[in-house]
């Protein structure tokens, strides 16, 4: 249930969902906040947050001043010397404003125009008005189930051209009370590991650089109470719907109040702002969960499969990449294809190398038509091989990209996102396509159309494979250099909705050098997304586990390699990479033309498995049971929303000799119920509070699936 009021004599308002409230409340002029968290009855709460004039504030009120306020939407250069959400450089090159309450209305979310959103219904917009520059803010807020998305809009009211060079997507103040912050941080093939501090005095930020959301850091944090734990205390995640240059922060102030905030990131960016035009920032996130982190999770997942992402069928695929690079010929894909079919595949990936004169990773990214060296009779063979075993089959693309030794650079050195100056830096002897150029934007649409027009392909991995450096466009000026990283944002998210508007029966599979760009903005198109290069199912225990914070299992795909993990040589029992890599979308990637049969077996029937389990594990509610941050365990138990069928898989990291056994305590069963665990009969109850032991027996990391059912 979600509601959104506002009380005409306190001035205030109140959102809330299933569990939280948010409320503000009209003040002096100013839109003030006063609460977000656990539900409460409305209720007159301002006196309940005194006010009153602090030294060294500078302040026109006799009560308050602005550096201790919760501004909703804080400014520069007002007496707010914390960190400001909004900086306007106006025509005469002040960067002073002063947005006070205008009017509200509930309407229904705006239809999305080019950033990608939620889906979503009543939405509050709070209008605040500069008067005297004459420019209007509105303030979106959609309350629902789960939590609350955010995002603001610039109106330029005025006669003359203003320059935005900071705007946030949301602030939000909230009382430190030993709180933690939480992120996601890594590397490339180490995305998204856990990571905390406890909030002091000062600012801490996330962000990117990069043009990407990035394998370095994730737009997404939470604030936690210190004791909050998976099961239990306050938690509070944001998650930018963003997927370019972002920060996201948490500024500590002298009263000890947190100030939180997101958007694009401000370090090189402005925008140009032209007399009646607008400026909307991408959306925010925000969920609150009283029962920890796990429970927050869910929020997210539950929010982002109503409401982000495409509900689409997840193949068991065979990827070529980690079993022939570059080296390929029609004849060693044909047999691939043929054993992968005898496995239970159900698409065939011809990744990376079979367009232009691709022979490495020096040329022909641009070049898009098959390279008749490799494959002089075109992709139709393969295709047609895959149908005669009732299979799909997919590409890998990198549209994104131009490689300096390809037809297309040729042709267009000019479009590449560079200065006049400069030659650009390399990246994997590649440079990236101006995207804020629509004659490029044009170009792409029209090449992959034909792509996928002329060929039966069902799927398609959308790669992305160097950072930007060259933050400039040729095709813009002085006033509009510092636009080019989010106009190229724009401009993928142009080319994203027009080719899978085009094609809605193809899954697209996002991937950035593995997980460089997995955010919410990505999952609008990519209903699954390529987590890391790294296939160790122990390394990606860790990713898998840091990932689903905040981004559902049936985003993260991963696949079962190699016994010698390609990636970091680690090797690795069977068992364990059938466990850890079947727990989202999954598929194969290593050469299985020298495989022996009995593993060749074991991988077939564990697949057949994994059909039975598909839609329980995309499904279903996941329950995080032990963390491989925290020790030598990893646990996760998927339920499905009846709470009558789970997954339950358990892994030993780590070799403790003559070890203690532990017991696996799980979670949201019915205590009454009986539940068949693989061939035993138990209470709900005993599997919450006795738990399963499990205990590490010989040899490197042992695993333990279980397969949960409800007794009827
Ligand atoms: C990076 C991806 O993460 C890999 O899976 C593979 O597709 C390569 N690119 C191909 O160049």
């Amino acid at each position: 249930m979600t509601k959104i009021n506002f009380y005409p004599n306190e001035k205030m308002f109140s959102l809330s969902g299933n569990s939280f409230s948010y409320i503000m409340q009209i003040k002096d002029g100013y839109l003030r906040h006063l609460y977000y968290g656990k539900k409460i009855t409305d209720d007159d709460i301002s006196s309940l947050f005194p006010q009153f004039l602090r030294a060294f504030s500078p302040s026109n009120f006799n009560d308050d001043s602005f550096d201790s306020f919760s501004n909703e939407f804080p400014t520069f250069g007002r007496g707010d010397f914390r960190n400001f959400a909004l900086l306007i450089k106006t025509h005469t090159g002040s960067r002073l404003t002063d947005f006070k309450y205008d009017y509200h209305e509930i309407i229904n979310k705006p239809k999305e125009t080019i950033l990608p959103n939620l889906k979503g219904e009543k939405t509050l917009v709070i209008y605040l008005k500069d008067i005297i520059s004459n420019i209007k803010l509105c303030l979106y807020y959609t309350p629902y189930k789960e939590g609350i998305v955010r995002s603001v809009c610039v109106n330029n009211l005025s006669n003359e051209t203003i320059y935005l060079k900071k705007i946030s997507s949301f602030s939000l103040d909230m009382l430190n009370d030993n709180h933690e912050l939480l992120y996601l941080t890594g590397s490339y093939a180490r995305e998204r590991h856990i990571e905390s501090l406890p909030l002091k005095p000062g600012l801490f930020e996330i962000s990117s650089l990069r043009g990407t959301s990035s394998h370095q850091f994730n737009p997404f944090m939470a604030v936690k109470e210190k004791h909050a734990t998976e099961f239990n205390g306050n938690v509070y995640g944001f998650n930018l719907v963003y997927s370019g240059s972002f920060s996201l922060s948490a500024y500590v102030d002298q009263y000890d109040c947190i100030r939180l905030m997101g958007g694009i990131n401000h370090a090189d960016f402005s925008w140009q702002l032209k007399p009646k035009e607008i400026f909307i920032t991408p959306e925010v996130v925000l969920v609150f969960s009283n029962k920890g982190l796990n429970h927050l999770s869910n929020q997210f997942h539950n929010l982002y499969k109503n409401n982000l992402i495409k509900d689409v069928k997840h193949p068991i695929v065979y990827n070529s990449w980690e079993s022939t690079y570059f080296d390929f010929n029609e004849e060693k894909l044909l047999l691939l294809i043929d054993k992968a079919a005898l496995l239970g595949v159900e698409t065939f990936v011809l990744d990376d190398g079979w367009f232009g004169n691709r022979l490495d990773d020096t040329t022909s990214l641009g070049d898009w038509y098959t390279n008749i060296k490799k494959l002089p009779n075109g992709l139709k063979p393969l295709i047609n091989r895959c149908k005669k075993h009732n299979m799909e089959f997919g590409l890998w693309i990198e549209p994104e990209m131009i490689s300096l030794n390809s037809e297309l650079y040729q042709k267009h050195p000019d479009w590449v996102l560079r200065d006049s100056l400069h030659k650009p830096i390399e990246s994997r002897h590649q440079y990236v396509l101006d995207l804020t150029n629509k004659e490029v934007l044009n170009h792409l649409k029209n090449t992959i159309e034909t792509l996928l027009t002329e060929n039966d392909i069902s799927y398609v991995k959308w790669d992305m494979n160097r950072s930007l450096t060259e933050n400039c466009s040729l095709t813009l000026n002085f006033e509009t250099m510092e636009e080019t990283q989010h106009r190229y944002m724009l401009g993928v998210y142009k080319l994203l909705k027009y080719i899978t508007d085009k094609f809605p029966n193809i899954l697209f599979e996002g991937c950035s050098g593995g997980g460089g760009r997995v955010d919410p903005g990505m999952l609008r198109y990519f209903p699954q997304i390529w987590t890391s290069d790294n296939n160790d199912p122990i390394s990606r225990s860790k990713i898998i586990y840091g990932t689903s914070l905040c981004y559902p299992l049936s985003t993260i795909s991963s696949h079962i390699g190699d016994e010698i993990s390609h990636t970091n040589g680690r090797k690795t029992p069977l068992d364990v990479r059938l466990a850890v890599n079947t727990l989202g979308p999954t598929g194969i990637e290593f050469n299985i033309l020298k495989k022996d049969l009995p593993s060749l077996n074991t991988i077939k029937s564990e697949l057949e498995n994994y059909k039975m389990r598909r839609n329980l594990i995309m499904d279903g509610d996941l329950y995080r049971l032990e963390s491989p941050f925290e020790g030598d365990l990893f646990s996760m138990l998927i339920l499905n929303k009846e709470k009558t069928k789970g997954h339950l898989v358990i892994i030993s990291l780590n070799i403790t000799t003559n070890g203690k056994i532990n017991y696996i305590k799980l979670k949201e069963l019915n205590p009454n119920k009986q539940y068949l665990i693989n061939d035993n009969i138990y209470f709900g109850s005993t599997l919450m509070n006795v738990g399963i032991p499990f205990r590490h027996s010989y040899g490197d990391y042992c695993v333990k699936t279980y397969t949960l059912e409800e007794v009827i």
